[in-house]
């Protein structure tokens, strides 16, 4: 494994969720899911019998592994976000030939421990992890840079961004893929709204339970004082906007602090936590060319369930 690069910022967290709760409607980023706990309760919504799109997109990648691999071997594989590294296992298994594989991810624990166990399995691959943000712009190390590169972002994290982030994203992969490169990307499409509502509001609770980790996690790291009991887990599919919206609703009118500032709460107000856009394949197809890419190859199930797109840099 070659050395790695750390560009994350330490109270990045703490100005979000102030300047997240101060607005008119309050809100927090769904990055901050990710700690350890709400890691944990998200591989345990992948799981759910109502939650189809990981089992979907591993059926699909598990299908297509083949002519993946052909579309991208021999370069520098950059996997946006790679967390726990688990899909991308998959492409490894085809893809034989990579330069390397480049792990980038914000969470320092979870990069290296996943870039280790993937460096033990698989000792011909070099494994060059990037401790980064990938959202903003970050620096790839110089053997990366100047070789040919392809990105591979899946589980429709692209959902959870906002029409102009996904933009910004896109262009933003398409400039440091450059010429000759592209992108594997899963996108979960639009459906009936039933089966997404039943998606994000699972029988057992854990789709709540992620949800309202986010306060406790910032009563845990930031001196939080919400009473969890307070707050109760609402998801619902909002149809002119395309996209399912996770809120936390107060049951009462509350005021709470972080680290020494209140904020107050009416009863039923919310904080807005996520959202998760589903996109049609044509629609899709539209921002890849609006942000420096050709659509290549698209694949689906059999239901139409989910997309993964394999998108060209333009020439
Ligand atoms: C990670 N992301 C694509 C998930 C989604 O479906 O938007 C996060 C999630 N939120 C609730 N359930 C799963």
């Amino acid at each position: 494994m070659l050395g790695a690069e750390d560009h994350s910022s330490d109270n990045q967290f703490l100005k979000d969720v102030i300047e997240g709760l101060s607005q008119k409607q309050k809100s927090l980023s769904p990055k901050y899911f990710y700690d350890a706990t709400g890691s944990a309760l998200f591989d345990k919504i992948c799981t759910l019998d109502e939650y189809y799109p990981t089992r979907t997109e591993v059926g699909l990648l598990s299908d297509k592994a083949g002519e993946i691999a052909e579309l991208v071997d021999g370069q520098h594989l950059i996997e946006f976000g790679s967390g726990s590294s688990v899909k991308i296992r998959i492409l490894l298994n085809a893809a034989k030939g990579l330069a390397s594989y480049v792990p980038v991810d914000i969470s320092r624990e979870h990069l290296f421990g996943a870039a280790e166990s993937i460096a033990e399995d698989y000792p011909n691959l070099d494994v060059i992890p990037v401790c980064a943000d990938f959202t903003r712009s970050f620096d790839l190390p110089d053997v990366v840079d100047q070789g040919a590169k392809a990105g591979f972002f899946p589980g429709s994290t692209i959902g959870n961004f906002s029409k102009t982030e996904a933009h910004d994203f896109l262009a933003m992969a398409a400039g440091m893929l450059g010429d000759g490169g592209g992108l594997v990307i899963g996108v979960d499409l639009k459906k009936d709204p039933k089966m997404l509502q039943a998606a994000y509001n699972d029988q057992r609770g854990v789709t709540a339970e992620f949800n309202l980790n986010l306060l406790a996690r910032i009563n845990r790291e930031l001196g939080g004082t919400f009473d969890l009991d307070n707050f109760i887990h609402d998801a619902r599919y909002v149809e002119d906007k395309g996209r399912v919206e996770m809120h936390l609703v107060s049951l009462k009118e509350q005021v709470i602090s972080i680290n020494g500032t209140p904020f107050a709460f009416q009863k039923d107000e919310s904080i807005h936590t996520e959202n998760s856009h589903k996109y049609d394949i044509d629609e899709f197809h539209d921002i890849g060319r609006e942000t420096g890419f050709e659509p290549d190859r698209t694949w689906t199930d059999k239901n139409n369930l989910f997309s993964v797109h394999y998108l060209k840099v333009a020439a």
